[in-house]
């Protein structure tokens, strides 16, 4: 198996994390990849806010939980309320990605969404190629419901964000569905 395989292969969601920093130029690294990502319309229509301070990481986890815990849907509110979940999991950094509203050549929205989501596994997958793990995390949306422009740049709006950081262990990987879900047409 060639070497794009397995690291494709061996990427898992990283929950755990040694205290360690990520290196700068690490993370450079896996910002660069996500920048080769395929874009519709090549619009690049992204914003990624690296977030290395504890503190801010904290505060964004602690609004999280509370917008997870006042949602309405009740396996959403009780991990919001459970006293050791953490959204990203204490990992030194947290990456925010943010969606161009209205693309600035077409003055149209056609894909951030998929075009920040093919950047997210970019990332992912430079970060197992230089031995860091990475979870994506969607549910920052219940904050960002309520805080449409949370650390948002005018004109973009918050998606996503991933997790990154030394793996403290591999997580074991989960059965991959294949029944049903190809269909070739001969
Ligand atoms: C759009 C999206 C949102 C996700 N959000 C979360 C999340 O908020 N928290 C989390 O722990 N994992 C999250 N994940 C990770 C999935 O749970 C994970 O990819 C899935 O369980 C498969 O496991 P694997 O990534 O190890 O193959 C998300 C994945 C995707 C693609």
């Amino acid at each position: 198996m060639n070497e794009v395989l397995r690291t494709i292969m061996e990427r898992r969601s990283v929950r755990r994390y040694k205290a360690d920093p990520v290196g700068r130029e690490d993370i450079e690294t896996v910002l660069q990849a996500a920048l080769y990502a395929p874009t519709g319309g090549s619009a690049e229509p992204w914003h990624f806010t690296v977030i290395t301070d504890g503190r801010v990481i904290g505060d964004f986890d602690a609004r999280a939980r509370a917008a997870m815990a006042e949602s309405g849907i009740e396996r959403i509110e009780a991990m919001g309320k459970a006293p050791h979940y953490r959204v990203f999991f204490d990992a030194p950094v947290v990456i925010l990605v943010c969606g161009e509203k209205v693309l600035r050549r077409t003055g149209r929205h056609l894909s951030a969404l998929a075009d920040c989501s093919a950047a997210i596994q970019n990332m992912l997958l430079a970060a197992v190629s230089i031995g860091l793990g990475g979870c994506w995390i969607g549910l920052v949306r219940y904050l960002f419901e309520r805080e449409p422009a949370f650390m948002a740049p005018d004109g973009y709006e918050p998606l996503f964000a991933l997790t990154l950081g030394h793996p403290d262990g591999i997580p074991e990987e989960r059965a991959k569905r294949r029944e049903g879900t190809v269909a070739w047409l001969e």
